[in-house]
């Protein structure tokens, strides 16, 4: 096989005729099935065209919704589009469990988002910060065209400082600035006024170079925003009596509340469980930042360094059981935007921040934090009690079903028949081949 040259600029028809002649076998059902999933509206598939280079088709996920989420008193129905089986059912039935018990609170701590210009210097540090410190109102001179619309919104440059990253990396240092970008996720924004605080910086030590000589050394790496945003942080927590820690097959609230906290505590010192304990919260928070058109790789990111804060990766849920009260909260960073981006293009994205009632910035980052928790709460709570394979492969089943290509029929003899029973692959197979040959009565 040839590498190809200009396939961007190939029409999408082209496109698709070469992946099919190079790649799957000149197959005409791998030909119908790329097309049956672009969209009726050629408008529609258009926009879906645009977002990205070489489009050829859409790709499905499913795009559920969780209703009954008490949050600040507001109830919310969450969309969540994700593939994994269990989460929106476990997103689902922690919302009416805490809807019982007064709801999920939530507030944001901070919102500040931040980028660096990477630079080497080989001179004296501190006739770099006297010079830094004498030039730095040019900064905001120089961006103040670029952030004018942002300022109008209350937002913009908060700050810029010089950081001395010496004592780790010979001769490197940053231009850290801190930023607030509204409504928006803001990364482009943060990017443009880094590459003109870069070219202020250049132009600068130029100009000055004529009176300092070590000026002239000065290497700009590169200018990028940030994904680690510390300082954009929200909080969701809930709490109840221990006494109402009800509904867990009979478990005492007590023992409930005590190996809730005791899997927290485990989560907390174990890396091993930490990664997979944060993946649960991941698991709800991303299905509803996907769900409303922002950057779920860019929220992950921040959130696992965020949990490496202490110098070890960590839990990034709490607990705390105090005079008979269990509070179980989640702190992370959620950096996001209610506009720009996809928000107002993509149709389901739109009707996601419809269904949501269209929030602010600050809002969506709490909605999508009690997500996280509500989704942890969920996974704990089935760990600790059940186990996780119930619910999952309960949900699983169709899954299967459909991939051993059950009919309507057999889906539902088949489901029936393990609503007492455990599923595995092999039990699943097993009935379904004796349902096949009509060989069983599911009831049984
Ligand atoms: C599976 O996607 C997520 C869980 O493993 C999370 C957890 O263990 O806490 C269930």
């Amino acid at each position: 096989m040839e590498p190809i040259k200009g396939f961007s600029k190939l029409s999408k028809e082209a496109k698709i005729e070469w992946l099919v002649k190079e790649y799957l076998d000149n197959d005409k059902s791998a030909y119908d099935l790329i097309h049956s999933y672009w969209h009726s509206d050629k408008k529609v598939q258009k926009l879906h065209d645009e977002f990205i280079e070489n489009t050829i088709t859409n790709f499905y996920m499913p795009y559920g919704i969780a209703p009954n989420f008490l949050i600040n008193g507001k109830l919310y129905c969450i969309p969540m589009a994700i593939e994994e089986s269990s989460v929106v059912a476990a997103a689902a039935k922690a919302a009416n469990y805490w809807l019982q018990r007064g709801g999920f609170k939530a507030e944001v701590i901070s919102m500040l988002k931040n980028g660096q210009v990477h630079f080497a210097y080989y001179g004296d540090y501190d006739k770099l910060l006297k010079f830094f410190n004498r030039i730095k109102y040019k900064f905001f001179e120089d961006t103040a065209e670029i952030t004018a619309n942002m300022r109008k919104r209350g937002g913009g440059i908060r700050d810029i400082q010089i950081i001395n990253k010496t004592f780790e990396e010979p001769n490197y240092y940053q231009l850290n600035a801190t930023f607030e970008t509204g409504d928006a996720m803001g990364a482009n924004f943060i990017n443009s006024c880094l590459e003109q605080l870069a070219q202020t910086f250049k132009r600068e030590l130029a100009e000055a170079n004529e009176i300092e000589e070590e000026f002239r050394d000065i290497m700009v790496i590169m200018c990028i925003s940030s994904n680690y945003t510390p300082e954009c942080l929200v909080h969701a927590e809930v709490k109840c009596p221990i006494s109402d820690l009800t509904d867990f097959e009979g478990i005492k609230p007590e023992e409930f509340a005590k190996k809730f906290e005791q899997a927290i505590h485990v989560a907390r010192i174990e890396p091993y469980r930490a990664t997979t304990h944060n993946k649960g919260i991941f698991n709800g928070i991303d299905a509803v930042v996907l769900a409303t058109g922002n950057d779920f790789r860019a929220i992950e990111a921040g959130g696992h360094t965020y949990a490496s804060r202490t110098g070890q990766y960590r839990s990034l849920s709490d607990v705390s059981i105090d005079d008979g009260v269990f509070r179980f909260w989640i702190e992370v960073p959620i950096s996001l935007g209610t506009v720009g981006g996809i928000t107002t293009l993509h149709p389901m994205v739109k009707l996601s921040h419809k269904i949501l009632g269209n929030p602010n910035s600050a809002e969506l980052m709490k909605i999508v934090a009690v997500a996280g928790l509500a989704q942890n709460f969920g996974a704990v709570s089935s760990l600790v009690t059940t186990g996780i394979q119930r619910g999952h492969m309960k949900m699983h089943l169709l899954n299967i079903l459909n991939q051993l290509e059950a009919t309507e029929s057999e889906k539902e003899q088949i489901v029936e028949y393990f609503k007492t029973r455990v599923v595995t692959f092999a039990a699943v197979a097993e009935i379904f081949s004796k349902v096949r040959g009509g060989k069983v009565n599911s009831k049984k």
